[in-house]
């Protein structure tokens, strides 16, 4: 079913307005697709803003396809969403195949990532009481410094980075995904959104969201990946101390990082993700950290 004239040129205006907002030089123009080219086969995630689900376009190709309810905020979060994907290009972001829309729903048609969203592998190293090697820490958060340097080059924070938006394939490559909370640098909003245990303080406190409080919800990540239990920022002794445990040799320069990453007052954060990668990036990353990575997820076998 197509989009009402109404609600069409409202939605353009909306996508327009984002244009002006964020730095996306060239949008690339997306397919849509129509209810009759996709199978709907099974939800992948049932979560808070959207669902994710596997399905099949054109008879052919797999894909997840994320649905956002059409209603003022949810229409908000899909356009700010689809005009990222549209207007950026990296090996960490998901390409977008198409869009969709239909009375009810709006959608974007995704590459499908085959892996586990790191929130999963936490929770099964966990479980099996085995940490994830250091090797493999330092190139995902090479990684992901990489797509968050690149995205603030176009003047965009992320807003939600934490465990269950970064996804890890099953060939070593290492996703960010979710943009649907994603703001201009230049004017920022004050509401904070994202998971609260990733969230920097001062967005507690009513202060907009900035680059270096995505640094923050970087440093809570890797923090929690290093020691697979979240940074819960009472006891800043203790917790660095775990910190220093684990990192103590060899790692001096990822706990810097984290620490740094961590720390409660944003003036005291690195000012950029490219200044971070420059210090993780004196130690060299070897290919078979991406390999030793598809390795311990094709031995975790699927993430379900
Ligand atoms: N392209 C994709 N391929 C495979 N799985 C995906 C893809 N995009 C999203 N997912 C899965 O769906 C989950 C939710 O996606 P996303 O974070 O974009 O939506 P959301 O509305 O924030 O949902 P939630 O509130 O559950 O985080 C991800 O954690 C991931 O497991
Ligand atoms: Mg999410």
């Amino acid at each position: 079913m197509g989009l009402g004239a109404d609600s069409f040129k409202k939605g353009l205006a909306k996508k327009n307005w984002l244009k002006k907002q964020m730095v996306i030089p060239t949008l690339k123009s997306t397919v849509v697709i129509s209810d009759r080219d996709i199978q709907f086969l099974a939800p992948i995630n049932a979560g808070g803003q959207a669902t994710v689900f596997l399905a099949k376009i054109f008879n052919q190709t797999m894909a997840a396809i994320k649905l956002y309810r059409r209603s003022d905020d949810m229409t908000d979060c899909y356009q700010r969403e689809l005009a990222i994907l549209q207007g950026t290009s990296h090996r960490s972001i998901p390409k977008l195949l198409g869009s969709f829309a239909n009375e009810t729903h709006l959608g974007l048609v995704l590459e499908l990532l085959k892996g586990w969203p790191l929130a999963k592998l936490i929770g099964h190293m966990r479980a099996r009481k085995e940490l994830i090697s250091l090797e493999i820490i330092r190139y995902v958060a090479v990684e992901l410094l990489s797509v968050l340097s690149y995205i603030l080059g176009k003047n965009i924070i992320h807003q939600d980075i934490a465990p269950d938006n970064i996804v890890l394939t099953n060939d070593g490559n290492v996703y960010l995904l979710d943009f649907g909370a994603a703001i201009d640098h230049a004017q920022p909003r004050s509401r904070p959104f994202g998971k609260r245990r990733y969230l920097a303080p001062e967005l507690l406190e009513g202060e907009p969201a900035s680059t270096v409080s995505d640094l923050y919800s970087l440093g809570a990540v890797l923090f929690e990946a290093v020691l697979l239990r979240p940074f819960l920022g009472q006891s800043y002794r203790k917790e660095f101390g775990l910190l220093q445990q684990r990192l103590a040799q060899n790692h001096e320069d990822l706990q810097m990082v984290i620490r740094a990453c961590l720390a409660p007052s944003p003036d005291l954060r690195p000012k950029s993700a490219t200044r971070i990668l420059s210090i993780l990036r004196k130690v060299e990353i070897t290919s078979t950290a991406k390999d030793k990575l598809a390795q311990l997820l094709t031995s975790a076998g699927p993430a379900n």
